[in-house]
């Protein structure tokens, strides 16, 4: 089956969609994006997705390309189009298309809207989160407004290649003040030895992660106990669990850190057991 994307009002075949040479993103990475979860059919957590483009679209003074309703139509029939049952969602806005200038194009040119989708294999992703993955500890040298969901990924790409060559599937970030901001495309937690969860508060040094958001709630109906501050690679390694949290890997142990285990080296109870419980609690919408 041919994929299909949408892009800017127009329905194509993935192999011919197209933007221009000069649209910003290709040349500034000016623009913003989303990537949404569809579990059996459904977006999952569609509100706080939508929530958060508008804001990082606000702290870049790009116009909304449509209004929410609009989108959500539009979403919807890319699931449709491309009869996406489990998979994500992809969407990204950029300020358009305008001759090359680093100044805002005045006046403005009407932003670019891309939506796509992408199929997944619920049995290859869950074999994976039971399995644990590795991670490796690397620089944060991101710029410092990472709160904002921009498609500036250079310093994410080159830290998790640098992990992914050192035989691991997600780089942990070590800010300036030498403690985990996130991951490179997910949240970072611990849980202590005396099981307390532990995750970097939101602020500017950190994407305000959609599913941190919701497992919040789980943790809170589950009666854990949630520290929002920062930790260190060395409290990380001396962590009983670890694990990571994003749309497109929901909660996923994490079972090494820079090749030593982490606990007994196998996904833990705790993280399980919250990745266990992640789709029913979760916030669904056809
Ligand atoms: C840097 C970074 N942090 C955190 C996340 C997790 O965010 P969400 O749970 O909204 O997918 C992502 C997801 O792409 C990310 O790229």
């Amino acid at each position: 089956m041919s994929r299909i994307a949408y892009v800017n009002g127009r329905y194509t075949p993935l192999a011919q969609a197209r933007v221009h040479i000069e649209d910003r993103g290709y040349q500034f990475a000016d623009g913003v994006y989303e990537v949404v979860e569809v579990f059996q059919g459904a977006l999952i957590d569609e509100q706080r997705h939508l929530d958060r483009l508008a804001r990082s679209l606000r702290e870049l003074r790009i116009a909304a390309p449509l209004g929410d309703g609009a989108l959500r139509i539009v979403l919807r029939e890319i699931i449709a189009r491309n009869k996406l049952r489990d998979g994500f969602v992809y969407l990204q806005v950029t300020r358009g298309v305008a001759r090359r200038d680093h100044f805002f194009p005045d006046p403005p040119p009407r932003p670019s809207l891309v939506v796509t989708a992408r199929l997944n294999d619920p049995a290859k992703i869950e074999a994976k989160a039971a399995h644990g993955i590795g991670v490796t500890s690397m620089p944060d040298l991101r710029w410092k407004r990472p709160d904002i969901k921009t498609i500036n990924l250079i310093a994410n790409v080159l830290a998790k290649q640098a992990a992914k060559e050192q035989g691991s599937s997600e780089a942990w970030l070590i800010g300036d003040d030498g403690m985990i901001t996130e991951g490179g495309s997910s949240n970072a937690w611990i849980i202590t030895p005396d099981g307390t969860l532990v995750t970097h508060p939101v602020n500017n040094g950190i994407l305000s992660g959609v599913t941190r958001a919701t497992l919040m709630t789980l943790i809170g109906s589950l009666g854990l106990r949630v520290e929002e501050r920062r930790f260190s690679l060395a409290e990380a390694h001396a962590a009983r669990e670890a694990f990571v949290t994003s749309a497109t890997s929901l909660v996923t142990p994490v079972v090494s850190i820079d090749g030593s285990p982490v606990g007994d080296g196998k996904p833990g109870p705790v993280a399980s057991r919250l990745r266990e419980r992640f789709h029913v609690i979760a916030p669904r919408t056809r």
